[in-house]
């Protein structure tokens, strides 16, 4: 899943995610082998890791050091599948396919997919706190509180909150907007802003960074609303027509293909504009601005 949209920067920060995953999740063997099972889990199984490889090559491009923010890299990763567990529960999008394989619940049922998630949702956090000794304790500490910021109910939960709330309703396109930023754009924005700040950077590379991940974020949920209508399963790993399904208010329900299009790639633009004090050095995030557009899973 994912093929073809990285460069070879980026594909280089896929794959040291992808090795260092494994430490930070959770042994197993004793008691809480079960949860410790599902949480691994859900953290693997062909993710794309956009969150992970946004989060390292903004602070590659910030002058921070990458190996020391794979910690986080991981914490955003636990949070997004942790997100994406809850997602798929019966209470909420009733899915039992993700990444082309069975959904948490459907392999360790409901009670353990949703201790699942609450645990990953902490170990995010026991994950980050642990660097106050190898990192500048103030940029762990704002790291920290940007993830903090986006997974609550001002960010991710809230835009599920939202989605959940708007099922089968009118809603229009300022509500629409709102929920898109909350459930997706928040991490995505929090990606890009934490591995600004691990670096240190400047108030105008936070800001470029900010700028970039909510215009992506918002682009990514138009494609993601498309792709619903537009994929079969085999391209998604995950039900198609799952957003009428469950009465969801979409661009692509609410606009129609064409313009959620458009708007999607009016976004990828603005992201691209943003980059412009990164110079030449952003030239991979454009890649993946635009093969995020036209990506098929
Ligand atoms: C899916 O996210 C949920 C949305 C926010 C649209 P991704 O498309 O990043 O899912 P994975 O991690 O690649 O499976
Ligand atoms: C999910 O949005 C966003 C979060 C899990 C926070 P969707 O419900 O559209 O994601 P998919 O399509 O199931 O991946
Ligand atoms: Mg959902
Ligand atoms: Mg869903
Ligand atoms: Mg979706």
């Amino acid at each position: 899943m994912g093929d073809g949209i990285y460069t070879a920067v980026l594909d280089k920060h896929r794959q040291d995610f992808e090795q260092a995953l494994p430490a930070f999740l959770p042994a197993t063997g004793g008691l809480q082998t079960t949860v410790a099972e599902a949480m691994g889990y859900a953290c693997t199984g062909g993710g794309k890791r956009i969150r992970p490889v946004l989060l390292l090559e903004f602070c590659r491009l910030c002058g921070g050091d990458t190996q020391q923010a794979l910690p986080f890299a991981a914490a955003i990763e636990m949070i997004h599948a942790y997100s994406l567990v809850h997602d798929d529960l019966p209470c909420m999008d009733n899915s039992l396919l993700r990444r082309g394989r069975p959904s948490t619940h459907a392999v360790y049922g409901e009670t353990m997919a949703l201790l699942a998630g609450d645990g990953l949702l902490n170990l995010a956090f026991e994950t980050m706190l642990r660097c106050s000794s190898c990192l500048p304790p103030q940029r762990v500490l704002h790291a920290a509180s940007a993830l903090a910021d986006a997974a609550g109910i001002d960010g991710m939960v809230g835009g599920q909150v939202i989605d959940l709330e708007s099922e089968g309703k009118n809603i229009d396109l300022s509500v629409l907007e709102a929920l898109q930023e909350g459930k997706t754009a928040a991490l995505l924005t929090a990606a890009c802003v934490m591995g600004a700040r691990l670096a240190g950077a400047t108030a105008a590379q936070e800001e470029a960074a900010r700028v970039f991940g909510r215009q992506i974020g918002l682009s990514f949920q138009i494609v993601d609303d498309i792709l619903d209508v537009t994929a079969t399963v085999e391209q998604l790993g995950k039900p198609v027509g799952s957003d009428a399904d469950n009465e969801k208010v979409t661009y692509v329900s609410l606009l129609g293909l064409e313009p959620a299009r458009e708007l999607a790639r009016a976004r990828t633009e603005e992201a691209i504009e943003a980059l412009a004090p990164f110079g030449e050095e952003a030239e991979s995030l454009r890649g993946l601005a635009r093969a995020l557009l036209k990506r098929e899973s």
